[in-house]
């Protein structure tokens, strides 16, 4: 039972959906830096750094994006793309495999293009390798042949842009990581960002929505654009099938109820993981790996997904000694300050 709620996709999940993210999110992105919402450090730093690419007319200098999943890492690079009127390719280390995969999508690349690799920690040593004469001389150095009689080869490469993005810079290399001219950590948006990023949606998708509505929206996305877009999809559902033209605060409010994203984005897989907490482990300290196992779920999954969005909201703490729920998550499940609820009940 726990681990089957965990096993479908969460409505509140930030990584795309596979089969359905590509093309509905393109809908929605915004395609100009001047339409793109939040962020505004991100859209300083590399408007001046587009601005002086174009006096220039050279290849825009390597650009690093980090931060966590959901928040406009592959948009911006689309947008980057635009703005200095080049392609973007797209691509994911994992894909990355063989050296071919890498020096085919180089090889190919037209002057001052962008080549985006999501997921840029994941590439192996050998894609890396290849990556450091290309990032930093525009040059391809080649083995040819084996053993003794290996020779290596140099093919220059049209000078291009590397948009690398990743969830943990932590674990990139550091002779990578020095590679990149612009280094970018995307935050959380805020609530005004994100009502006006839901508003913007609402008019592309055609839909009448109130400003306490699109508000309502905001607070349930877990800061994040992507889950806003994606929950925005299930309350014109409601919406259409009951057949009410305007959206208000109430038909969200019962269209995510009905998803079970209560009023701060919180989903079942959180709320049962903060009550084995409290339940299991009277609050906490508890090891991630204790809680995976009574959850049934993967150590790697609860740590990068359903975490840290509840260590944002302060409800989690990490501690040396485990996670513990501090009292504002406490407060947000019903629980009293100290003991638990039947002991407060009796
Ligand atoms: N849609 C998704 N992210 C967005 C952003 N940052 N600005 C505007 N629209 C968006």
């Amino acid at each position: 039972m726990a681990s089957q709620a965990m096993e479908s996709p969460r409505l509140v999940d930030p990584a795309p959906i596979e089969e359905q993210a590509p093309a509905r999110e393109d809908s929605l992105r915004p395609k100009r830096l001047a339409d793109y919402i939040g962020q505004s450090e991100l859209k300083q730093v590399l408007g001046i750094a587009i601005e002086a690419t174009r006096c220039r007319q050279e290849a825009l200098d390597h650009v690093l994006l980090y931060g966590p999943p959901g928040l406009g890492k592959t948009t911006m690079a689309l947008v980057l793309a635009e703005e200095l009127g080049v392609r973007c390719r797209i691509t994911s280390a994992p894909a990355l495999e063989r050296p071919r995969d890498i020096v085919g999508l180089l090889v190919n690349l037209q002057p001052q293009e962008l080549l985006f690799i999501d997921e840029i920690h994941r590439l192996n040593r050998v894609a890396e390798e290849i990556l450091y004469p290309a990032m930093e001389d525009f040059r391809l150095d080649l083995t040819v042949g084996k053993g003794t009689t290996a020779r290596t080869r140099t093919l220059p490469l049209a000078p291009f842009t590397l948009v690398g993005a990743t969830t943990k810079a932590g674990s990139l290399s550091s002779p990578l990581r020095d590679r990149f001219g612009l280094i970018q950590r995307l935050e959380f948006y805020g609530l005004e960002d994100l009502q006006a990023i839901v508003q913007r949606a609402a008019g592309l998708l055609q839909l009448e929505l109130d400003s306490d509505a699109a508000l309502e929206v905001a607070r349930r996305c877990r800061g994040t654009p992507r889950i806003a877009n994606r929950l925005l999809r299930r309350v014109r559902d409601v919406a259409s099938v009951q057949g009410h033209g305007r959206i208000g605060a109430d038909l969200v409010d019962e269209a995510l109820s009905l998803h079970r994203v209560d009023g701060r984005g919180l989903d079942a897989s959180d709320r049962r993981l903060l009550t084995l907490v409290l339940e299991g482990y009277g609050g906490g300290p508890v090891g991630l790996d204790t809680l995976a196992a009574g959850l049934g779920e993967d150590a790697t999954t609860l740590e990068s997904v359903v975490e840290p969005y509840l260590l944002q909201l302060g409800f989690l703490q990490r501690t040396p000694r485990g996670r513990m729920v501090t009292p504002a998550g406490r407060l947000h499940l019903g629980w009293p300050p100290e003991g638990n609820p039947m002991d407060a009940a009796a």
